[in-house]
């Protein structure tokens, strides 16, 4: 797919349609043993393709239904069908396999391993931007999204989730296997599953959204009562950019910390103490600008930080009754203390650098609100939003419909938080 920072995500020649993803999973020993099915195109005339998938023991491999050759590299997995595919011929890949998924170590996310975690009891991913590859075989770059299945088996009276919606579940000799749908199109790494003794609670927002949430069992009841403000956010954002772009939503609340939360499409997780109302609606608003419209490059990662960042503090604004323009001088003046490169233009290790990429991402913003005015604003956001959803967009899609509905001195203005190595001016609009 020839991504800036991860030249190896992602393989040419074919399009994933969907994925089935098969796992068993024994929680005590953190083994699983799995089968995945890709159901794809091909996009030409192929007498091999790659999957990326790191670790675990594959055992077979078969292209419709048939055993195919495989090889294994690093990440890269080569598989070679008996009878080559003609391009636009419809095929799928099954491939099973088994073991203890590793976790390993990724330069973009210096704080936390990537991929498949078992953690205090539970066993839960972390797969953005690439960790997806230690659980599943794959073509893992956001620019091919594809609808799920997942068919997670257990030990009885250990509960599993996934994203998606909850379709089936059934027991058998001690196990339960429990079946979860994605029928919009998700990037890989927004796929998660999680395990271990939590409790699900449901409900239902007044526009008929499922909200289920999953929090350690016999939790403080604050836990609960703080995920509250994710049915809030939703509303709030609806209002900003449209109808919530999936069949359900919640939180996971895992039971230790972690120094991150993560806008997996439709659950997303959080540690114990990130649970308030600004990184809950933080992780809310990615599930329209990250998840539904997705970069086409993780060069392109403000345009989910920056304005997941700012989508976040309005959300806080209107929570807490407080003003939007102290809270962004607020923001300004720690960054300018801290000092910052421009997000438009970041190295690989700067992918989630709060400043550079979530803080001077919503200043652009901002100030380009306060240079254009609301109107003008609220319709850039939304038609940027609509253009991409579900799919993909970037930096200059987003500059583009600047330049339409803004104009060339805001398209400067903007670019010059994007690209300049100094930091301009806070554009302040009315203090109310
Ligand atoms: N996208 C996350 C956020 O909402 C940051 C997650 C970083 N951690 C990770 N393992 N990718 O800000
Ligand atoms: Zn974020």
């Amino acid at each position: 797919m020839g991504d800036s920072f991860y030249p190896l995500l992602g393989n040419g020649g074919y399009d994933v349609l969907h994925y089935d993803i098969d796992l068993d999973v024994e929680p005590s020993t953190n083994t699983i043993d799995a089968v995945t099915t890709l159901t794809a195109v091909a996009t030409e005339d192929l007498e091999e393709f790659n999957l990326d998938f790191l670790g675990l023991e594959v055992n077979a491999v078969s292209v419709d239904g048939v055993e195919a050759e495989f090889s294994r590299d690093g990440q890269e997995m080569t598989i070679q069908p008996v009878d080559p595919l003609s391009a636009e011929a419809q095929f799928t890949v099954a491939v099973s396999y088994s073991g203890m998924p590793q976790p390993f170590d990724e330069v973009g996310v210096p704080f936390f391993p990537m991929g498949w975690h078992s953690m205090n009891e539970v066993l839960f991913t972390v797969s953005q931007p690439s960790g997806a590859m230690t659980w599943y075989p794959s073509n893992n770059h956001p620019t091919d999204k594809a609808t799920f299945t997942f068919r997670i088996t257990v030990p009885d009276g250990v509960e599993a989730a996934a994203t998606g919606l909850l379709i089936d579940e059934s027991s058998v000799d001690g196990q339960t296997t429990t079946t979860w749908q994605m029928d919009d199109p998700m990037a890989t790494y927004l796929a998660a599953v999680y395990i271990g003794d939590f409790e699900r609670h449901e409900q239902q927002m007044a526009n008929g959204l499922l909200i289920r949430d999953y929090v350690p069992r016999n939790s403080d009841p604050s836990v609960l009562e703080n995920l509250a403000a994710a049915p809030e956010a939703i509303g709030f954002f609806e209002e900003i950019l449209g109808p919530y772009p999936f069949d359900v939503y919640g939180t996971i609340v895992m039971p230790f910390a972690l120094h991150f939360a993560l806008e997996n499409q439709t659950l997303s997780i959080h540690g114990l103490y990130a649970i308030d109302p600004y990184v809950i609606a933080h992780e809310v608003a990615h599930q329209w600008i990250g998840n539904s419209a997705t970069v086409d490059d993780w060069s392109q990662i403000w345009t989910h930080e920056g304005f997941a960042h700012y989508l976040g503090l309005l959300f806080v604004a209107d929570f807490y009754g407080q003003d939007i323009e102290s809270i962004m001088a607020r923001e300004y003046r720690d960054l300018t203390l801290a000092g910052t490169s421009p997000p438009g233009d970041i190295e690989v290790h700067e992918l989630f650098d709060p400043d550079t990429v979530y803080r001077r991402g919503a200043l652009a913003l901002h100030s380009l609100r306060n240079h254009v005015g609301d109107d003008i604003f609220f319709h850039t956001l939304r038609t940027h939003y609509d253009q991409s959803a579900g799919g993909n967009t970037n930096t200059d899609l987003f500059l583009e419909i600047v330049d339409d509905l803004a104009g060339t001195s805001a398209v400067s203005l903007v670019e010059s938080w994007l690209y300049d190595p100094e930091m301009p001016g806070i554009v302040s609009g009315p203090t109310l």
